[in-house]
């Protein structure tokens, strides 16, 4: 059994957690939305100098929440890779630092590793080798998880990640920022099958399409085509029919894609994780689709879809339980494929 602190700071929510394994003790997050919306975007610059002022007291509410001395933990862990190396840079040079002044060991975690990671906080039976589709704002991946750290990326994005463009969708629909939860609102009050948008599908050169990559850069442009000749013809835009439209397209795609990748592959457990595994249409799609053929699909509660470190601590707890740890000398990486999460422990 491992009890970790964990920090996570690669992009916009400074957050400490506290897992024992799979049992979350504490988690707590602190979202610089509010900072970011006026720019309509996250600004790496101004990201990093806010997680250094508020990492401190999120360490320490972490630490009481879960009502444990220091002494009780087995180490201190960080995401280190990808994100935006300014921010890392803050939740891991903490971590590093707390992991010499209390003599523990130190685990550097992938942040997708992270995410993959959510579903056993309520799951903790689940048990590799499974499928996992993670949907983030950066990301987009059906993954084969064999074990911890072992994964084989079976499908991903060509181009936008699903949460980008859900992002760029919203602005272009003169919606807020975070853009998917502002779709996902939205989409309630729409018909989904009001306009007929590409399903982002992979040509392959010798004919047919690609069963598990997808693309979301046309069905952006669908949209903002759409909207121009709508805007053009002086009528007001309907936007809930855009959204629902929009978001039904890219929920079918995904759900189409990561069944057929499980079916083929012969998993029969479907995990989802990321801040998109939180959009509600993407929930009922793939619901629906892995009850029609016989197959779990599990969804973290929705605390744990968008960025937190209560899934980095219990990535990490999984790590250390392995003998893994990192070397002090652990440095950001702005881009690192999950194949590669080894590559953070020390021989
Ligand atoms: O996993 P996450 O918190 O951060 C990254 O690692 O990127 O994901 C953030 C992304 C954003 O693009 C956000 O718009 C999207 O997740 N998102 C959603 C929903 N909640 C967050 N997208 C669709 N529907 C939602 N309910
Ligand atoms: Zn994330």
């Amino acid at each position: 059994m491992a009890t970790v602190l964990a920090l996570e700071t690669s992009c916009d929510e400074t957050a400490a957690a506290v897992v024992c394994d799979r049992t979350l003790l504490s988690s707590v997050v602190s979202s610089q939305i509010d900072l970011h919306r006026p720019y309509g975007g996250v600004v790496p610059e101004m990201a990093s100098r806010q997680h250094l002022v508020t990492i401190g007291d999120i360490i320490k509410a972490a630490i009481t929440e879960a009502n444990l001395d220091w002494t009780d933990l087995d180490g201190i862990a960080a995401t280190c890779a990808p994100g935006l190396v300014g921010a890392l840079l803050v939740g891991l040079t903490a971590g590093k630092t707390l992991a010499m002044l209390h003599q523990k060991p130190f685990i550097g975690v992938h942040h997708l590793e992270g995410h993959l990671y959510a579903a056993y906080l309520s799951q903790p039976q689940l048990q590799p080798p499974y499928l996992c589709l993670l949907v983030s704002g950066g990301h987009t991946s059906l993954i084969r998880v064999n074990g911890c750290g072992d994964y084989a990326v079976l499908g991903q994005t060509r181009d936008d990640a699903a949460g980008e463009a859900f992002d760029k969708v919203a602005r272009l629909l003169g919606l807020g920022y975070p853009g998917g939860p502002a779709i996902d609102r939205l989409a309630a009050q729409g018909n989904p099958t009001a306009f007929a948008l590409p399903t982002g599908n992979i040509s392959l050169p010798n004919g047919g399409i690609h069963p598990y990559d997808s693309s979301f850069s046309g069905l952006k442009t669908a949209m903002l085509r759409l909207i121009q000749k709508l805007q053009a013809n002086g009528e007001p835009l309907p936007v809930a029919d855009l959204a629902a439209s929009f978001q039904a397209t890219v929920a079918k795609g995904l759900t189409k894609r990561a069944i057929a990748c499980a079916r083929d592959h012969n998993l029969s457990t479907l995990v989802v994780g990321g801040g998109v595994a939180a959009n509600s249409g993407l929930r009922q799609h793939l619901l629906a689709a892995a009850e029609q053929h016989n197959l779990t699909v599990l969804f973290p509660p929705l605390s744990l879809c968008t960025d937190n470190a209560a899934m980095i601590a219990c990535a990490a707890a999984d790590h250390l339980n392995q003998g893994h740890h990192s070397a002090l000398s652990l440095g950001p990486q702005s881009r690192l494929s999950l194949t590669q999460v080894m590559s953070l422990y020390a021989a």
